[in-house]
């Protein structure tokens, strides 16, 4: 008996409780389901032997991949390194045992030699995506590359292009689509556990303090020099929709503006910098110095000697070229804090999302509602509720007792996404991935069709040819 007969089935074994109404259906006590219960994929990379990788952009997230192979040595080798601050590109190449000559300031040197590696990670900021990522396919590299795939419509899909005429795998760090998570919410979906899919509601709440750190103070402040913000921090729920409909995307539609982080509404007598007296440090939410001295949030940026060192903290904000010192109010930054859109899909789903900056918690909430079923998720847990059977079925893995996939971020998806990308390339099998070039493409033009819709007050159609 296959899933569908299976809960058809219980459907039938249950219909005395489709007597009760909706209100009766929310109230129902919750059960943890064995349908729900999908297996776990363990994160040791299958391959046949250990894949050579290079390290592009030994930052925060170049960090995070490599950190693979400290738990899975036989999966995966670091062999080289590239990174413009000397202090990163040495602390990676001494991590891994890295010889000098293949540790590399910019860019572009990894390529000036030839080919020694089976694939590079491409994590440099957004802007230096593109030229690397073409650049590493020409040469036949196999490419880990960082969200945003590039920085307009025609890049990404020159990059498409590029894998497709090299041979060469492009993995886009969707992390989030190779989280239990959204595995199983898919899983629930595709397996007929709601019926037909009828729409979504998504949400992205930022975190008010984390919004301040990247996108008004920080590196994806302004969206010329990096992204769109409906890119740069939301490619990935836009991809999480279209990867859950599974339908081409037909129309879009977006609003939304940068209302609060600016001048005019600074307090009263603020400096421009949060250490030169600030008379409204105290109950000011934003203030640098609380977010980085006392709650010690976001300190990844700093490259301190000691995170707990408060001293050597305040000294970095203070510092008249620290752009994090800054008053929230008084920065050169253009990202909108609120923004909402609204996708029509092939056949008539729906599905609108909003990012909002002004929420006490990140993460993102869910709902789907399906012709026989409705599922609602906070993040880390769902709740599917069977309309006919009155039952309220649970999803709540907790990852943080599983060891493999305790120090996994991303609900798990950093780990996963290099464990899927590590046998992909092992066997040259693009279909390892649960994204292929072309789908991560796809969803990058819903954003940039977003932010277009959003720029013109108008509906923008999508309608591409899926490959
Ligand atoms: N997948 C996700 O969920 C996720 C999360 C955060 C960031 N990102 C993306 O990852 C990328 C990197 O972000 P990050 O937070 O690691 O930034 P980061 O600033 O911590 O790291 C980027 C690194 O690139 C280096 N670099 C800059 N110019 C270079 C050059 N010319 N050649 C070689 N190295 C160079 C920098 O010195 C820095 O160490 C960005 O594109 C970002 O949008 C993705």
């Amino acid at each position: 008996m296959d899933r569908k007969e299976f809960l058809k089935s219980l459907g039938v074994l249950t219909a005395g409780a489709a007597l009760l109404g909706a209100e009766d259906t929310l109230k129902a006590a919750p059960v943890t389901a064995d349908e729900l219960d999908f297996p776990l994929k363990g994160l040791k990379a299958k391959v046949k032997e250990p894949v050579k990788v290079i390290i592009i952009g030994a930052g925060n997230r170049g960090r995070t991949y490599s950190g693979y192979a400290a738990n899975y040595p036989d999966c995966i080798q670091i062999v080289g390194v590239s990174d413009i601050r000397e202090s990163r590109k040495n602390a990676m190449g001494d991590r891994f045992n890295i010889p000098q000559e293949r540790r590399f300031g910019d860019w572009s040197e990894v390529f000036k030699v030839p080919k020694f590696a089976d694939a590079v990670v491409i994590s440099t900021p957004d802007d230096l995506h593109y030229k690397p990522c073409m650049k590493a396919l020409e040469m036949g590299y196999n490419v880990l590359l960082e969200k945003p795939i590039a920085q307009s419509e025609k890049e990404c899909t020159d990059i498409a292009a590029q894998a497709h005429k090299y041979g060469g795998i492009v993995a886009v760090c969707h992390v989030l689509r190779y989280s239990p998570y959204f595995r199983a919410m898919r899983e629930a979906v595709h397996s007929g556990m709601i019926g037909k899919l009828i729409s979504i509601q998504h949400m992205e709440p930022i975190e008010c303090r984390h919004m301040a750190h990247s996108y008004v103070r920080g590196n994806w402040r302004d969206s010329d020099k990096t992204t769109p913000i409906i890119l740069a921090k939301s490619c990935h729920d836009l991809d999480i929709i279209r990867w859950i409909v599974d339908k081409p995307c037909r129309t879009i539609v977006a609003d939304g503006s940068l209302t609060w982080f600016k001048a005019e509404n600074a307090p009263k007598g603020a400096p421009k910098r949060c250490t030169d007296g600030c008379p409204h440090e105290a109950e000011c939410p934003y203030s640098a110095i609380d977010v980085y001295v006392r709650r010690k949030q976001h300190l990844g940026v700093f490259d301190l000697k000691n995170r707990k060192d408060e001293n050597e903290i305040m000294a970095k904000i203070s510092d008249p070229d620290n752009v994090w010192g800054r008053c929230v109010y008084y920065c050169d930054n253009n990202q909108p804090d609120h923004f909402v859109s609204e996708m029509v899909f092939e056949d008539g789903t729906t599905a609108s999302f909003s990012m909002e900056a002004f929420t006490p918690y990140g993460g993102r909430r869910t709902r789907i509602m399906g012709s026989t079923g409705y599922i609602e998720g906070d993040g880390t847990t769902f709740t599917l509720y069977e309309f006919r059977s009155n039952r309220k079925l649970v999803w709540d893995k907790k990852l943080n007792e599983i060891p493999e996939y305790r120090n996994s971020g991303h609900g798990g998806g950093d780990m996963a996404l290099v464990c899927d990308f590590l046998e992909a390339v092992d066997s040259h099998d693009e279909s390892r991935l649960t994204s292929t070039i072309d789908a991560s493409v796809e969803s990058h033009v819903m954003g940039f069709r977003a932010e277009k819709s959003r720029l013109s007050s108008k509906k923008v159609e999508v309608n591409l040819r899926r490959k």
